[in-house]
């Protein structure tokens, strides 16, 4: 009798651009403080992608190099490419055939999936059904934005957040019972107008008059969309455990969104985690959007253990949010 596929992770790669923006370079730019930041969101610095021409795609290209590269597989053998993203290079075609024909991945189809900050949860569920009906072996998913493309510096609200990185997962079957277990995800387009960017889509196409009024800015009413994600990230983990019939003591890692230390202190409060069990960086990067989730596995990589229990916890624009439990694989 054949056992049960299960979607494993079996390898991880990352990506953040060399340029440094500070807090301190932000209070150049924008009227705010070191402390103001640290204390109501614990960013300290964000990566920037600097030079011509660069777009999302060129932060996944060396993401998926490292994670070829470690799983000593080439390109070519890719099937699928979920590229989740808020920042595609271009409307269309998909960054994730961009990132095809960039890295040699010939065989696999691809497309982009755009859920905000909860894309890379949304990804990694959806790639996983893939590998589950024995369709694919191999899913990349990828988690990506460069944020500095519809931050406008001049905004203090939304700036001193955002930055741009991104990470990548390869997908493979497992028959161990390892990999992604089970998921809740969660969808309410009425939180659409405390988060979005309104311009260069086909309610408002880019034109002089979008521009001179900031459309192509992302916008964010700050809190508002920090109290929805503190009740309903914090609440998905909660639900998610009780489903599993799973405590605190059950759960090695929790491996959250990175949009506000703050929200990351409730989730794992309300799921009885402490400190040393939660991944945080985003002292160092900000809010990659799709990228942070990846970003933390990318760091945190060499710490995991094979079985260890990891719950993923995202909360972002649409509103959209969501929590996943995965079994690490090696
Ligand atoms: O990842 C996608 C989902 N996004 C999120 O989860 C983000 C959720 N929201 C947040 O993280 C927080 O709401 C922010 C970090 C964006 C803002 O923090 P807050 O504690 O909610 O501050 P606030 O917006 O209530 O502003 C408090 C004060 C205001 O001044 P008054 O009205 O009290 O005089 C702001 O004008 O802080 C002021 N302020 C700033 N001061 C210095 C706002 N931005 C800044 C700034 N520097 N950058």
């Amino acid at each position: 009798m054949m056992s049960k596929v299960n979607a494993a992770i079996t390898a991880v790669g990352g990506y953040v651009p060399d340029y440094v923006l500070t807090n301190q370079e932000l209070e150049t730019m924008v009227d705010t403080n070191d402390e103001w930041i640290v204390t109501r969101t614990g960013i300290r610095e964000r990566r920037i992608l600097k030079g011509e021409n660069k777009a999302t795609s060129d932060l996944a290209v060396p993401a998926v190099r490292e994670l070829l590269e470690k799983r000593g597989i080439g390109a070519e053998e890719i099937d699928l490419i979920i590229f989740c993203t808020s920042t595609p290079d271009m409307l269309f075609p998909a960054t994730a055939n961009i990132l095809a024909d960039k890295v040699g991945a010939i065989n696999a189809w691809g497309y982009d999936l755009q859920a905000a900050c909860s894309g890379f949860l949304f990804g990694l569920t959806t790639g996983a059904q893939f590998i589950e009906s024995g369709h694919h072996k191999k899913v990349l998913v990828v988690g990506g934005d460069k944020m500095s493309s519809v931050i406008n510096y001049k905004d203090r609200n939304t700036c001193i957040l955002f930055g741009d990185g991104c990470g990548a997962v390869l997908l493979e079957p497992n028959y161990e019972g390892l990999g992604l277990q089970d998921a809740l995800l969660r969808s309410d387009g009425s939180g659409g107008k405390y988060l979005n960017i309104k311009g260069g889509g086909s309610l408002h196409p880019a034109s002089h008059e979008t521009v001179d009024a900031g459309l192509h800015y992302a916008y964010q009413e700050g809190r508002s969309v920090f109290k929805f994600a503190v009740t309903k990230m914090a609440g998905v983990v909660e639900d998610l455990m009780v489903k599993n019939s799973l405590t605190s003591e059950d759960i090695d890692w929790l491996v959250p969104h990175q949009a506000n230390r703050r929200i990351i202190d409730a989730t794992a409060e309300r799921a009885g985690l402490p400190d040393d069990k939660v991944m945080v960086n985003i002292e160092k990067y900000g809010n990659t959007t799709s990228g942070t989730i990846p970003l933390c596995l990318w760091e945190w990589e060499k710490k995991l253990k094979k079985g260890d229990s990891l719950m993923f916890a995202a909360f972002g624009g649409g509103f959209t949010w969501g929590s996943v439990y995965l079994k690490w694989a090696y």
